[in-house]
This record gives structure tokens, sequence and C-alpha cells, in this order.
């Protein structure tokens, strides 16, 4: 949401920005604006509203020449995306020029106070405010730094502000709380950026801001202070993105690019974490160790993940791997509820937090309620010095590389590999005593018929145990067990570059699933078990890029009310693949099929019975059930992608959306 990009070098600034902006388009925006300062030292302006083309007509013959400059691109709360409101935005005497993202939330009783001063305030948004107060503050010593820092205190909100002044042509000032901004290191030149993407051609280099830190940047580099005016040192990061990372490398749209991109991104997730220890492969996540070691785990009895959006689906996925796998009791919650239910958490509970930005203001939050009550917190994100890694004990990377299209796709499967070597982690913890399992009666205890009542009770019992033959037979994995999923794990790259390979050719199932979705008002998703989780991933995929109605259930939960809505014009996406409650599935679509509603059925190679059930079928390799949200994924993205391109969609930027929501 909102991008901000800043310049101060000796380049011309506005290409620079330009670009930058470009960049940062997919983060979501309405209206987009630049301030320069011209070779004469006056200030520069353009804005509107509008996709970024309309800036950049707007500036065709405008002498948009000089240095610094500041560009943004203005996602709208407060006031609508009209060119007016458009950011940057002035003082009294257009001598300061400010971009901000975030909402300023006592901007009303500042802009009275301002009023009552006798400024003049032209638009409806928050952040004009700012401009006039540094105004006022700069009067006193004509130092931009020393004017942020006495004009922060008074500020209440989430923001990120980038400033230039004409009184002082040779920098920038910039700060945050609880919004991304980071500075870029050049040879001779700096920049300020919403995230890394806007700058990646120019810098590798970059220094991430902390919430009251005020940072000045001019041609020979950052000047770092507190609010006091105290120095701050700290090292520049390296991220080892590259700029062809954030190309669009000769598809489309980055969105198929990145589910093309898939199978690098579980290799780069997987890379230097798992190892051969005794002839057995092992997760080995350093920080992860690190907690081991202190005995952190030992007190742990509850594990609570949380996440938004996508990455809430990774979330419930983990949930299931860890109640399977390791035996703890584990909770998937909404990150934006969590605040709000009085939630049970303390220095017992382990809370694990998901998000691939980073940023996620609710997610947030809730990680910074969760850790006030003691809690330690595992961070699980794609973007190096975000927010979140200032808030959590541990960070795990997902090494995705730039996810640029807002639905996400390739960080999610990235997710799914970390939480999978996470939960494995505690599996494998749970297995040494590190970690207590659960000590109630497990599913393992569950009273089964006694063998002495009928004849026939063994019989019972077998059918059982071999419907459900994880749920009831399982005490967790041992050393073995956890050898075995790894390996599996390993494979999935493979499996990928098969079920892409296939999916994408022109004549594919998945294509001709989609030119018929494009026709339909509403599409039926159903699932069991983490069936249900790639159900609900692949209906947001869907909705999100095609604008059609998805909607999608727990497959049991069908037949009491949904079902109400399936006639032959909504088709029925159902996960069918091989898992202890395929026969249930396969009951389900029975019951859909006698509404003829059409079935779209996802279903493991070599499954003979399948076709009988659905119209038609979209076979993913083989893979141990808890891992089959990676494959099985695929073809769904894949079919959102392809229906809303029949569709003639907004693919990359669908339109409401934002990659990173940085507002509760
Ligand atoms: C936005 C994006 C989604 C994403 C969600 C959570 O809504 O459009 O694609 O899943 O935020 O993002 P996070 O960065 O926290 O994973």
């Amino acid at each position: 949401m909102c991008g901000i990009v800043g310049y101060v070098g000796p380049r011309d600034a506005a290409a620079i920005l330009m670009d930058g902006l470009a960049r940062l388009e997919y983060r979501g925006y309405d209206s987009a604006g630049i301030a320069v300062l011209n070779e004469t030292g006056a200030m520069r302006l353009e804005k509107r509203a509008g996709k970024l083309e309309n800036l950049t007509q707007a500036l065709v013959g405008a002498t948009m020449t000089g240095t610094p400059g500041i560009a943004h691109t203005r996602w709208a709360t407060h006031g609508r995306p009209n060119d007016l409101n458009a950011h940057p935005h002035l003082d009294c005497h257009d001598a300061i020029a400010v971009v901000h993202n975030g909402i300023i939330e006592n901007y009303l009783e500042l802009r009275q106070e301002l009023t009552a001063r006798g400024h003049q305030l032209h638009s409806e948004t928050d952040t004009e405010v700012l401009a006039h107060l540094l105004e006022i503050e700069m009067a006193h010593d004509g130092d931009l730094a020393a004017a942020m820092r006495r004009m922060l205190p008074r500020l209440r909100g989430a923001y990120a502000i980038v400033a230039m002044a004409v009184a002082q042509p040779d920098m920038l000032v910039g700060a945050r709380s609880d919004v991304p901004l980071i500075v870029g290191l050049g040879t001779g030149e700096a920049f300020f950026a919403s995230d890394i993407t806007a700058i990646l051609r120019y810098t590798r280099r970059m220094v991430t801001l902390h919430d009251g830190e005020v940072a000045t940047i001019t041609p020979q580099g950052l000047i770092l202070c507190r609010l006091d005016g105290s120095p701050v040192m700290r090292e520049p990061l390296t991220v080892d993105w590259d700029a062809q990372m954030a190309e669009k490398g000769g598809y489309d749209h980055f969105l198929l690019k990145e589910i093309m991109e898939q199978p690098i991104a579980v290799r780069r997730a997987l890379q230097g974490r798992v190892r051969e220890e005794q002839g057995m492969l092992q997760p080995w996540l350093e920080d992860f160790q690190t907690w081991v070691a202190t005995g952190k785990l030992a007190t742990i009895r509850r594990i609570v993940l949380l996440a938004c959006g996508t990455s809430l689906y990774a979330a419930q996925i983990a949930r299931a791997q860890l109640t399977r796998w390791a035996r703890l009791p584990v909770e998937a919650v909404v990150a934006s509820e969590y605040r709000y239910e009085d939630p049970v958490v303390g220095p017992d509970v382990l809370v694990i937090a998901i998000t691939q930005s980073g940023e996620t203001a609710d997610t947030i939050a809730a990680v910074r309620l969760a850790r006030a009550a003691g809690a330690p917190v595992i961070g699980i994100t794609n973007s190096v010095g975000s927010a979140l890694t200032h808030e959590v004990d541990v960070t795990l990377y997902l090494q995705a590389g730039p996810e640029i299209s807002v639905p996400a796709t390739k960080t999610f499967v990235a997710s799914l590999v970390v939480l999978t070597l996470l939960s494995l982690s505690l599996a494998r913890a749970a297995t040494a005593g590190q970690v207590s399992r659960y000590d109630g009666v497990g599913p393992s205890d569950r009273e089964l018929p006694d063998a002495s009542v009928t004849a026939n009770t063994a019989e019972i019992r077998d059918k059982a145990l071999s419907e459900e033959r994880f749920s009831l037979k399982n005490t967790g994995l041992d050393a073995s067990g956890i050898s075995a999923i790894l390996s599996e794990l390993e494979m999935v790259p493979a499996l990928m570059d098969e079920d892409l390979e296939i999916a994408t050719q022109d004549f594919s199932i998945v294509r001709q699933v989609a030119r018929s979705l494009a026709r339909c008002q509403s599409v039926m998703f159903i699932g069991r078990g983490v069936g249900q989780v790639i159900a609900s991933e692949g209906a947001l995929k869907l909705k999100e890029v095609s604008y059609i109605h998805a909607e999608s259930y727990p497959a049991g939960e069908l037949k009491h009310g949904p079902i109400a809505l399936l006639d032959p014009d909504t088709p029925l996406v159902a996960i069918a693949t091989a898992s202890a409650t395929y026969q249930k599935i396969v009951s389900n679509i029975q019951e859909v099929r006698a509404r003829n509603a059409r079935i779209i059925a996802v279903a493991t190679q070599g499954d003979a019975e399948i076709s009988e059930h659905a119209d038609d079928v979209i076979f993913v390799p083989a893979i141990d059930e808890l891992l089959t949200p990676l494959l099985a994924i695929i073809p769904l993205q894949l079919m959102a992608y392809y229906t809303a391109r029949e569709r003639g969609c907004a693919i990359d930027q669908p339109r409401n959306l934002a990659k990173s929501v940085t507002v509760e």
C-alpha cells in the first residue's frame, strides 16, 4: 500500500523516481506524484489520479529536471483518489515537499491548529499537515532533520515520511513508525524506498530504519539519529536479490513468472536447511537449534500460528502438520482477530507469525501483543529487515526472491517449505523430549469398539483405522519418519517442474477448464483436511485475479447449506488427492453430481476411479498427504491465471488489492 521513492545524487531524479514508482506499482495505488528541485533550486511538482501512465503522460514536455526528488504512489485512505489529494504535498511557500505512507490519526486536530495559525491547506488528506508542521518547525533553525525530530512526537498513528526542502537542496530526510521505509546506499548517491525492489537496479546495499529514528541522506551517505539527536550506527545489509529477479523475464505477467519460479523458490527455501545425520536427513534450522540449546522450547505447551490472507492458509497447513507429526496442541488464528479476542497467551505459548511482506499491520500488531505477554515468537518472512524482523525473537527467511504480482504464489510455497521444516524440527524436538507433547488423551487412545461385543468388531475397527489411519494411529513422527518426509520434500521441485510443464500447454486440461470458468458467475471449491485449505487458497486466487465469486467449504459442510447454491452453471472444484478421507470426498462429489453441477477434480496420478465421478480431472504427482498442498496448488494458481487472462483482467494488480497491507 502506497509506495515511496526518494533520490539524492548527481543524476536527474525524475527518471530514477518514475522507474522506482513503476516497480512499486504492485503494492497497490490509485494516484501518483513527483516533486523535484530543479537547477534553480525551485520546487517542481506533478500529480495525477489513476495509473502511473497518467503521471508519465503529464511529464511529457514538462521540464522535470534536477535533483533531489521524491515520489509517491498513493492508496487512498483520507480523501478521494484525485490529483489534489495525490502526494507530494507542499507547505505554504512551496518550499517543503512531503510524501507519506500510513495514517496520521490526529490529523484533524493538527489541521485545526494549523488553520487557526493561518496555514492554507488544500487537500482532504492527513498528509498535508506534515508539510505545514515541518514549515513551522523549520522556521526555528532552517534544519529539516531537526524539524522532523521535533515534529514526530506530535504525530499519532503509523507512518513512513520523506521530506525535501528548498533551503537544503543536498539532502532528503525520512522517518518511520510501523510502516516500512529503507535507505539504499549507492556510490555518490542515496535513496529512500518503501522496499528494496524499487531501487535494486541501483544498489543492493540497504539500511532499514527503526521506529523513533530520523534518517538524513546526502550524496555522501546516511546520517541516522534518534529523536533526541543522538547518533545511531547501523551497518548496511546486502540483499542477494538482483534486479533481473524483479523483471518479467519474457513472461506476459509477473504472476505467471512467479508461478513458474516455484520449483526454484522451493529449492531456495530448502537451501542449507536439511542435512544428513546418522544416515538420516534432518531439518537444520540454525536459529531453531538455538532455542533447543537454550531450553526455551522446554516450556512450550501450545503453539499459535498468526497470519493473514494466503499466509493464513500456509499456517493452516502447518497446523495439520504440527498436529500429526509433533502431536502438539496448535491453532492457526486470523491475525486481525487475535488482538480482539482476549487471547490466552503467555511464555508457554510459542507464536509463529507468517507474513511474506513482513509488513502486514494486523500480523505485526498480533505479534506485539503476544510478545508483550511473554510469548516467544518466530517470524517467517520474505523481506529482509522488514518490520516483523524487529518484533520477533527469531526470523526465518523464505529466500524466495522478490514477488511482484499482488496475489501470493511462490511465497506461499516457500512459506509451506519453511513451515514444514519447522514442523519437522518440532516433531524431532518432541521425540527427543525437548518439547512436551500433549499429555492428555490423544486420538491414539480413543475408545474403539470392544472386540467381545459383536462378531464383526474387528472388521469395523480395521475399517476405521484404514480410513482414518493417520489420525487414529498416529503418535507423531520418529526419526525415520522425519527423514522420509524430508526425502519427499526434496523431490518437490522436480515434481513441480513436471506439473508446470504439463499444465501450461495450450491444450492442457487446466487451460481448457480456465476457458470454461471464464464464463461463470460463481465457483465452489471443496476439500477435506489439508485439501480443504488447498480449496480455500484456490478459491482466493480465482477471486483475486478473475473477480469471479469463489467460495470454499470443508466438503462435509456442503450439505449443511452451500449445496443449495449448486446448479449446472456453478461448477465445483473438488480437491480429491490421495488421503485418508478420499472416499468421503468421492461421496461428496456424488452428492453434487446428482444436482447436475459440473465437477472439476484435482486428483493424484494413478487414481483410476476419479474419472468416473468428475467431468474434468487434473492430476498431480503422488506425495505424502501433508505435502500435497505444494503440488496441488499449482494447477489452481494456473487455473486462476488463465481464467483472468480470458476475462482480460488486470492480473498483476487486481482492483482494490494491495501486496502489502500496512493499515489495520
Ligand atoms: C494482502 C495480499 C495477499 C496476502 C496478504 C497477507 O492482502 O494481497 O496476497 O496474502 O496481504 O500478506 P503477508 O505479507 O502478511 O503474507
